[in-house]
């Protein structure tokens, strides 16, 4: 998939998110809005309820969505049946249908969480909280270009060759290029869990400060402000963002491990009730259309 086409994907996957969560809220809000006891007497009371026409289909449709988002990706991880396309776009896919699947199932409950179904739709919203901290734990372990986890080795040929890229494409000063490696990695020292994590976490909105008073030393030493931004900058902050996942990749590897513990029982446990409610809306009889 070339950068055009994937950032078109991506929008494509925005676009439909976005546009869906805001037709139903638009068009949903007065009936949501209404006290639960006076709900029923709504005109559209048998379209929005939980078992209404677009109600069920939600849930239904939600439902398949967080199904679908969850087996191709583990499928795809384990290269059973699916092993085409790069991990990292199926994980893209899994993100747009987890998250808007459960859009989709929050709108389904009407915005009323009650009975042993509730542990599931909470359990559904833990999920997806989980997920957003594990996805920029995710983005803190460096992947090559098909989401495989990069190793040490990979990690510090990748910084050489940046370093031979500012070299070469920027008229820097041996003097210069020494000062933007000490700055860099000074960034490294941080040992132990805790400070590692919370630097990171840190760094990631220091990032844009650090580029700038690296662009300011530039140009107090001469070097034009077009090549600065054109050839200097960009592979700088290449070189920063890498020099800070290198020196928190152990702790941010254990991190994303005990990640793991949080959002996989959270999804069986909102899975496993889900079947159950399933199973007993069919033997109360609601079938939706069929
Ligand atoms: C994770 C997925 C799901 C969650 C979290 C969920 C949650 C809920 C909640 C909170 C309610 C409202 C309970 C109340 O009235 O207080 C509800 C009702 C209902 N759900 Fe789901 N649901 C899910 C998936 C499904 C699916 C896949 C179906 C159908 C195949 C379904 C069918 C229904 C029906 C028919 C009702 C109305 C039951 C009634 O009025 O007594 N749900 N659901
Ligand atoms: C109801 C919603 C969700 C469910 C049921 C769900 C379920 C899962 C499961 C079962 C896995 C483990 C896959 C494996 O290791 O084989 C996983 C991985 C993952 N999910 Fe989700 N997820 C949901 C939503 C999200 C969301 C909203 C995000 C991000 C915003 C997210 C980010 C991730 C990440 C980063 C991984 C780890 C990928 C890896 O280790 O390779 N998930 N999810």
């Amino acid at each position: 998939m070339s950068k055009t086409i994937h950032r078109l994907y991506i929008a494509l996957l925005l676009i439909i998110g976005v546009s869906s969560t805001v037709l139903l809220s638009v068009n949903g809000y007065q009936y949501y809005l209404q006290p639960i006891e006076d709900r029923p007497f709504h005109a559209l009371h048998d379209y929005f309820e939980p078992a209404g026409l677009l109600g069920h289909g939600l849930g239904i449709l939600g439902t398949l969505m967080m199904i679908l988002g969850v087996s191709t990706y583990m499928l795809r991880k384990r290269s059973i049946m699916l092993k085409f396309g790069f991990l990292k776009h199926w994980l893209e896919f899994h993100i747009f249908l987890c998250s808007v699947g459960p859009v989709f199932v929050l709108f389904h409950t009407a915005f009323k969480f009650g009975g042993i179904v509730a542990v599931s739709f909470w359990s559904m919203v833990a999920v997806v909280a989980s997920g957003v901290i594990g996805r920029f734990i995710y983005t803190q372990i460096p992947h090559s270009v098909d989401g495989t986890e990069l190793s040490e080795d990979d990690i510090s040929a990748l910084n050489t060759e940046l370093s031979q890229a500012l070299k070469y494409s920027s008229s820097l000063s041996p003097l210069t290029l020494a000062k933007i490696e000490a700055a860099i990695a000074q960034e490294k020292y941080h040992v132990g869990f805790l400070s590692s994590t919370l630097f990171v976490i840190q760094d990631y909105f220091r990032l844009g400060s650090k580029l700038k008073s690296l662009k300011t030393e530039l140009l107090t030493e001469g070097i034009p402000l077009d090549t600065i931004k054109t050839h200097i900058l960009p592979v700088l902050k290449q070189k920063l963002v890498l020099s800070r996942k290198s020196g928190a990749l152990h702790s941010m590897q254990r991190l994303f491990k005990y990640w793991h513990i949080f959002h996989l029982p959270f999804a069986v446990s909102m899975f496993v009730i889900m079947v159950i409610h399933v199973i007993v809306t069919i033997l109360f009889g609601y079938r939706w259309i069929f």
